[in-house]
């Protein structure tokens, strides 16, 4: 099969090299020329473990190009463009507009299927179809075509894993988009739920209550850090949060994600300040840039929130990232780049950002009478014995009592429910199928009750996800 995939980026950079694999014949279209040039000498350009080995296996069957003449012969296009916010919450389609004229320009075969992997509002099949019937007509070409939605659920540092073994593989029909755009809702909202936690009981011991988190719902990520980042959950809340309010639907417990992640970028740097007052001067050395470990993605890191408000408070920093620095040397030119961590640690305080393995090599002599926060509770306990202070993120002294803990897990579950009211809320108002939607959501697994069986969590629908929490 012909296959031309326009946008070679974390997303449509795995899809052709699988599809390669496949046995296709596969043409990644970027308008970016530099990446395209980096692509066709077999490097990757960006860190996504595995990606590179498989794409000088197979990189032989892929014809990177700027140029979108490949559509002409594609059997089947994939759509893998950025899907950025604007600064009001909602998503930026340019770029998916500008690729449907360009698939309307180009496509000449009858029965092309367009496939759409960027993540996108309710509408846009039907969006992307109108553009390239407009084109074709202008060419007075009459070919039938498909417009199709099969968002991507990769997660970066594990993208190879999750292409070719996806847990779940979403091929649009009607009511599907409710399923993908709560999904992200779900993933994230686990990890804004513990980070709310950790602000509402900043002495408790949060690891606890992940460790029984974990119990109920073993496939989330329920370890408390320094704020979610990347490029897809940020973007996918704000898209809802837009949504809701542009369609007279404001909900507080939506907003209140993003409060409350923004409160979590913030915690690293005002931790700091309460331990030793005046930061100006001071050296403080971040080890870690990207969003997590294993990707070189700084989008929306916290290491971004952090270094601007220590520049701002007069601080000296240096950092040191195996991936990332390349990036953050584009937003940062003036801080210091180191090329070991170890030169990270001659400064007087260290800030311990993304949790890559290399990091386990600092030993507690290394942290000596130095100041310590880890934001990612990394560090084993015996590690901080001669610091001369440290914060763990999410790891006070305090223990939550064992009825303590069992409420926080059923205000856990209220919260989850009260995604899903909110989700079936969006499924009434856009015309979709109710029940069809709360099915999707039991499949994944990803909430207990559901609003269906708790109409009760309706309840939630004016609170914040603090009110939710305290117990
Ligand atoms: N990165 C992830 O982990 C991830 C996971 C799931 C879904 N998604 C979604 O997938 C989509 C792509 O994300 P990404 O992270 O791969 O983006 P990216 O920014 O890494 O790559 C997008 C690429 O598209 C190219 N491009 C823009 N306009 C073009 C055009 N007209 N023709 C050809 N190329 C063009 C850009 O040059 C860029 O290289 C987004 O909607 C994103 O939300 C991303």
């Amino acid at each position: 099969m012909r296959i031309a995939i326009k946008g070679m980026g974390y997303v449509g950079i795995p899809t052709a090299v699988i599809l390669a694999k496949l046995g296709n014949d596969v043409t990644g279209i970027d308008s970016n020329r530099e990446r395209i040039f980096s692509l066709a000498n077999n490097e990757v350009p960006m860190f996504e473990p595995g990606l590179e080995e498989l794409l000088k296996q197979y990189g032989n069957r892929i014809t990177f190009t700027a140029d979108n003449s490949a559509l002409n012969e594609a059997d089947v296009v994939y759509i893998a463009v950025g899907t950025p916010s604007k600064d009001n919450g909602s998503v930026d389609m340019q770029f998916i507009y500008s690729v449907a004229k360009e698939i309307g320009d180009g496509i000449m075969k009858d029965n092309v299927v367009i496939v759409d992997k960027s993540t996108v509002p309710v509408g846009t099949t039907e969006a992307v179809t109108e553009i390239i019937r407009e084109r074709l007509n202008q060419r007075n070409l009459s070919i039938n075509f498909e417009v199709v939605s099969n968002p991507e659920f990769l997660k970066q540092g594990a993208a190879m894993k999750d292409s070719m073994f996806p847990d779940r593989v979403v091929l649009g029909y009607k009511n599907e988009w409710a399923r993908e755009t709560m999904l992200p809702l779900f993933n994230g909202g686990n990890v804004i739920i513990v980070n709310a936690l950790v602000q509402l009981f900043p002495h408790h011991d949060i690891w606890q209550v992940s460790r029984e988190l974990k119990k109920i719902n073993p496939q989330a990520f329920v370890n408390p850090g320094l704020g979610y980042g990347g490029s897809c959950f940020p973007k996918d809340v704000k898209e809802f949060a837009a949504f809701f309010r542009a369609n007279g639907l404001y909900s507080s417990l939506i907003e209140s994600i993003e409060e409350v992640n923004k409160i979590q970028k913030g915690l690293a740097v005002s931790v700091l300040k309460e331990m030793i007052g005046n930061i100006e001067g001071k050296e403080v050395g971040l080890l870690g840039l990207a969003f997590k470990a294993n990707t070189d993605d700084i989008r929306e890191a916290s290491s971004i929130n952090i270094t601007k408000n220590l520049i701002e408070k007069g601080a000296n920093i240096r950092c040191y990232d195996p991936k990332a620095m390349n990036h953050f040397l584009k937003i940062f030119p003036n801080i210091e780049y180191c090329s070991n961590f170890r030169n990270v640690l001659d400064a007087e305080i260290i800030m311990l950002l993304t949790d890559w393995e290399e990091f386990h090599a600092v030993e507690s002599g290394d942290l000596k009478n130095k100041i310590v926060i880890d934001g990612r509770n990394f560090f084993t306990e015996e590690k901080f014995k001669l610091t001369s202070g440290a914060y763990r993120l999410g790891k006070g002294s305090n223990q939550f009592s064992t009825l303590e803990i069992e409420r926080i897990c059923n205000r856990y579950m209220d919260v989850h429910d009260a995604y899903g009211a909110q989700l079936i809320k969006i499924a009434e108002f856009v015309g979709a199928n109710a029940p069809d939607v709360f099915e999707g959501m039991m499949l994944d697994k990803r909430i207990g009750k559901s609003y269906f069986n708790n109409p009760e969590s309706v309840r939630f629908k004016n609170c914040s996800l603090y009110d939710i929490l305290k117990i």
